[in-house]
């Protein structure tokens, strides 16, 4: 989910609207915005399930409220309707809360507050937050029979000990009827503030700050602050604070557009050789010697531990082949999610693999070690990169699609070109080796366009012979293996098909069970695959439908891939599967940027 808060001298609608439209990676289920009149009128909430067109359609022409929150929410407590979108409200509707992040105590809270007279309307964690909040203001705030309104020190109180009560993590933006302000608080969530010479906003990222911020400060966990009079008033407790370190704001950039494309992900897929080489340029002349680990400030250690989700752990995992195989650097791969117990070790280098650099996993994961940490990122102003001590960044360009294609593919190159750097400047490689190496990275995006030129229009056809099919299997063996599991992902993420993706060896302990005459069986082909024939035949034997990816002129899927297979494998051949996910999905009439249930960047554990 992402927040924007506002409070200016001019109206605030633009500023949040603008806001949330580039906060829509962090989740789309269901968007709103509650409006302050500030002089003692009712707040305007209005809520939807569609987008923010659909919003911006409900709301009035004139509105000119120069005070206001709004979300864009990634559904966790109660469905993705327009009744559980945020801001939510209190039992009068005069406190509204915006929330990104979980509670853990939720049901506790429900029952003390319904036990309390309060009456709750949804299941959404964040609906108690505005009860608490009400519960906890001096007075009603309602100003029904001419009670005096909230002070902002009333609201900032209230505030406080509402979060005094929740278990979890939030970031919260808080406006109530009769004040004309927004309060501010976050526990393990980022929240932003930015200060320009008309407005003070709040923000969940960096991107949704409005033209005109020219400082930006980072809160702490238990800051509180108060945007009012069109600034922005810091306490922690009960003080007036000294605010957090500022920072200049980022230059305010427009939304990335489609072009020609008929959809982000059909141009990102496009972008990527270009991407590519932009990234290996930057990358490949300053392997030799320790010079990228220098630059970055990164320490040589002798042990890698790698952090990430989804995509981005595929591309961990070549990472760690390429660390094992060229600078016999032992790694692992950490799913986010599941951090192993902390275990003390000083020759740990931990990098956090992460396009985003906002997935809340990731950033909680990190909180277990103390080791440095390298973030590899495609924004390197993310909350990840400001937590990170040294950040390489993918420099891909926006990525809108919520699959992940470019980030993916650069993100791969990137890790490779760090396991050279790391294996030179341990001095495991001869300069002859490194500059090899260099070759190959070099090459990569030459073999990944010719291979978008070669794949395209067959993956079209397969995807017209198998629309039908309800599952898929993918396989591959050695260093293929991360290439299958991505391409499976984006078939599950896009066209929302079954697939089993696994080792091909592994088949033979239980998945072959699942083949039946006519399965659709992709196989990723990477070198030597003598084994992967053995088990292609083990399959087909049982009535598989092969479909293989690789180099070979009679494969289903053909790839253009080098003489000699690099040490981070068959990179190219996820872009054969790129397409044919693709592909699917529009026969199938799905959106291809925007896949159900999923966000971008999912910023709650
Ligand atoms: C979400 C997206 C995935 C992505 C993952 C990690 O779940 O839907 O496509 O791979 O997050 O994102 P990150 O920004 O950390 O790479």
């Amino acid at each position: 989910c992402g927040i924007v808060a506002f409070r200016g001298l001019e109206p605030a609608l633009p500023a949040l609207l603008d806001g949330l439209a580039k906060m829509e990676y962090r989740g789309y289920d269901s968007v709103g915005i509650a409006l302050n009149p500030g002089d003692g009128r009712t707040l305007a909430v209005h809520r939807t399930s569609g987008r923010i067109p659909a919003l911006t359609a409900l709301i009035p022409p004139g509105e000119r409220s120069t005070t206001g929150v709004g979300h864009t929410r990634w559904a966790t407590h109660g469905a993705p309707t327009a009744v559980n979108a945020h801001p939510h409200v209190d039992c009068s509707g005069s406190v509204a809360v915006v929330h990104n992040g979980t509670l853990d105590n939720v049901s506790e809270l429900q029952a003390e507050l319904v036990a309390a007279g309060h009456v709750l309307t949804t299941e959404v964690d964040t609906e108690v937050i505005a009860h608490l909040v009400e519960q906890f203001l001096p007075h009603p705030p309602f100003l029904a029979g001419g009670v005096a309104a909230p002070s902002a020190d009333d609201v900032a109180r209230a505030v406080e000990q509402a979060t005094a009560r929740l278990r979890g993590s939030w970031a919260l933006g808080v406006t109530v009827r009769g004040l004309d302000a927004v309060v501010l608080t976050r526990h393990r969530s980022p929240l932003l503030v930015g200060e320009a010479e008309r407005f003070a906003m709040a923000s969940s990222d960096l991107l949704g700050f409005a033209v005109g911020t020219h400082t930006v400060r980072e809160l702490d966990d238990g800051d509180v602050v108060v945007l009012g009079s069109e600034q922005a008033w810091y306490h922690r407790g009960q003080a007036l604070a000294t605010p957090r370190a500022g920072r200049p704001a980022a230059p305010v950039e427009p939304l990335a557009d489609m072009g020609d494309a008929e959809d982000f992900t059909a141009r990102e897929i496009d972008d990527q050789p270009a991407a590519a080489a932009r990234l290996v340029d930057s990358l490949s002349e300053r392997l030799a010697g320790g010079l990228l680990l220098r630059e970055l400030g990164v320490p040589a250690r002798t042990r890698l531990r790698l952090v990430a989700c989804g995509s981005s752990s595929y591309a961990a995992h070549v990472t760690a082949a390429v660390l094992g195989s060229v600078a016999r650097i032992p790694a692992h791969v950490v799913v986010a999610s599941e951090p192993p117990p902390p275990v003390e070790d000083p020759d740990v280098l931990t990098v956090a693999f992460s396009q985003s650099g906002e997935t809340a996993d990731v950033l909680t994961a990190l909180e277990h070690w103390t080791d440095p940490v390298l973030a590899v990122t495609n924004n390197p102003r993310s909350t990840l990169a400001r937590r990170a001590d040294s950040v390489l960044d993918l420099a891909c360009g926006p990525e809108r699609g919520v699959a992940a294609t470019k980030s993916f593919t650069n993100q791969v190159l990137a890790g490779a070109a760090l396991a050279v750097a790391l294996a030179a400047a341990l001095g495991r490689l001869s300069t002859e080796d490194v500059a090899g190496f260099e070759a190959q990275l070099r090459a990569a995006p030459e073999h990944m366009a010719a291979t978008h030129r070669l794949a395209a229009p067959p993956a079209d056809r397969l995807a017209r012979d198998l629309a039908d099919e309800p599952a898929f299997i993918y396989v591959s063996r050695g260093a293929g293996v991360p290439y299958a599991l991505e391409g499976a992902l984006k078939l599950k993420e896009l066209a929302y098909r079954w697939v089993e993706a696994l080792p091909a060896g592994e088949l033979k302990h239980g998945p072959l069970a699942l083949i039946q005459e006519g399965t659709p069986v992709i196989a990723v082909q990477a070198r030597p695959h003598d084994r992967l024939a053995v088990n292609a035949r083990e399959m087909t034997t049982r009535g598989a439908r092969l479909i293989t990816v690789g180099p070979g002129e009679d494969a289903d899927l053909p790839v253009k891939a080098p003489a000699v297979e690099p040490p981070w494998g068959p990179l190219e051949s996820v872009v054969a599967l790129q397409h044919f996910a693709r592909g699917l999905t529009r026969l199938l009439g799905y959106d291809v940027d925007r896949p159900r249930n999923l966000a971008k960047s999912v910023t709650v554990e």
